[in-house]
């Protein structure tokens, strides 16, 4: 029988192997950071598109540098495959699939739940399976207990802590910020027992600079969502404010940037055209979804939910105010949007308002077209297929346009030859003045 000792020992000389389940923004970087600190990893996914371009020595995550994923290949630290019957040849499992909502905005467990039961098939004795993806209290030890315990390998059932070990540990990321890494950035963890826990912060104090060690997956998996669920409703209180001190003619970023000065008990959060990611749009409602079974509403996170969604409702309402000034209707109106992806200077569409948008401002009859320097065209996502092209920014094609409506603030656009060479600008970030930009022809939404 191989002992957690066994475990351990390979994990102290770097001779564990690590295995990635779901190779996208989460799997990805924590497999190069296995790799960079001394690990051999097997990357699996069920996307056969990404493995040539991994095997390639190539990435298709912009943040991801080409050079980081071919040297992981080059120094044959990197394997990446479709084939999950490989899953025995590693000594942990880390689980880095997606936990979207479904078309009822209710937890989508499918994509957890069949790699969950791939492991079962493949799970043998002394390997250590750690969950990742953001997901209600309970997911652990609820779905993917029972599943492991019976796995085949396991001539009885299967004892965790014994026979094999599991942990929660929930993924933080700030995509494309310079200052944190995954290295950096602390790990909570929880397992489902002490050597369960011994074993995962074994893995991840090998790699990560700090751990921090909970007494569940529970309470890992809780944290994973008060994180979110903090960002949602603070960013849902500054939304409601924006619109409360417009209607008061009172500047919001103003307020926002007297309010930062004070040295304690406050911390700046910014209004927007709504919320975008992976994240905050979604994470909370698996905690709301997972309380309806103990007879409590979340109605914190319901609000919230409430003020965010109708967030571009609300700048598309501003967008006929400023164009009624002038005049005009946005029934037959040019409008282009600027930026795409949900946050400045990413690739990544997911939830982007600016896809919302699109959808409210072309059923008013706008006529919609977008520009950004980092998605040359809108992928289909599960909700819209827009079949649309990034507009360049020159000076004819701006002035084109009866409005210009700024959603992402990315840093690479040149603001001061946009509002030269555009009609009417809606800034949603406060982008133009943060540069310093006054002009009749800007307004905030
Ligand atoms: N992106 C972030 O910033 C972030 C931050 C914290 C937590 N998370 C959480 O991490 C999890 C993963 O998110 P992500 O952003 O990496 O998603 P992603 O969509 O970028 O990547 C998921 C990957 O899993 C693959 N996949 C899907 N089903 C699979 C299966 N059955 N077996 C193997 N691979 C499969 C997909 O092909 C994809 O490559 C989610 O639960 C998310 O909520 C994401």
């Amino acid at each position: 029988m191989k002992s957690k000792q066994t475990l351990l020992n390979l994990i102290e000389k770097k001779q564990a192997k690590i295995g990635i389940i779901g190779l996208g923004y989460v799997g990805l970087p924590l497999g190069l950071e296995f790799i960079e600190g001394g690990f051999n990893v097997i990357g699996f996914d069920v996307d056969e598109k990404k493995i040539p371009i991994l095997l390639n020595g190539n990435s298709y995550i912009k943040h991801i540098k080409d050079e980081r994923i071919k040297n992981a290949v080059d120094t044959g630290r990197l394997e990446a495959t479709t084939d999950f019957s490989r899953l025995p040849e590693v000594d942990v499992i880390i689980i880095c699939v997606p936990t979207p909502l479904d078309e009822h905005r209710e937890p989508d467990m499918s994509y957890v739940v069949s790699t969950a039961e791939t492991i079962q098939k493949y799970l043998r004795e002394g390997q250590l399976v750690t969950l990742e993806s953001t997901t209600y209290p309970g997911t652990t030890e609820e779905i993917l207990l029972p599943l492991f315990e019976d796995a085949p390998s396991f001539k009885s059932k299967g004892k965790v802590g014994k026979d094999f070990y599991l942990a929660f540990s929930p993924e933080r990321e700030d995509p494309n910020n310079p200052n944190f890494t995954t290295k950096t950035i602390p790990k909570v963890i929880g397992g489902c027992t002490e050597a369960c826990l011994e074993v995962a912060k074994a893995v991840y104090d090998a790699v990560i600079d700090k751990t921090v060690p909970v007494s569940s997956p529970r309470v890992a998996e809780a944290t994973k969502l008060l994180e979110n669920i903090y960002r949602s409703v603070n960013i849902a209180l500054v939304n409601e404010l924006k619109m409360v001190f417009h209607r008061m003619d009172i500047d919001i970023w103003e307020v926002i940037n007297a309010a930062s000065s004070k040295p304690f008990g406050y911390h700046p959060f910014y209004p927007g055209p709504g919320l975008g990611g992976h994240c905050i749009p979604i994470d909370p409602f698996y905690l709301t979804w997972k309380a309806r079974e103990y007879e409590v509403n979340t109605k914190f996170i319901e609000l919230a939910g409430e003020i965010n969604t109708h967030q571009p409702y609300y700048v598309v309402q501003r967008v006929m105010e400023v164009l009624n000034q002038r005049g005009k209707s946005l029934n037959g109106a040019k409008v282009l949007i600027l930026g795409a992806a949900y946050k400045k200077n990413i690739d990544d569409m997911r939830e982007s308002p600016s896809l919302k948008l699109i959808e409210i401002l072309r059923s008013k009859g706008a006529v919609v077209s977008y520009n950004d320097p980092y998605v040359p065209k809108l992928p289909p996502t599960r909700k819209y297929k827009f079949d649309m092209e990034s507009v360049e920014l020159t000076e004819n094609n701006l002035q084109d346009f009866e409005l210009i409506l700024l959603s992402t603030d990315h840093d690479v656009y040149d603001y001061e030859f946009i509002i030269k060479n555009s009609k009417l600008v809606i800034d949603t970030r406060n982008a133009f003045r943060k540069k310093g930009i006054q002009s009749d022809k800007l307004y905030d939404a």
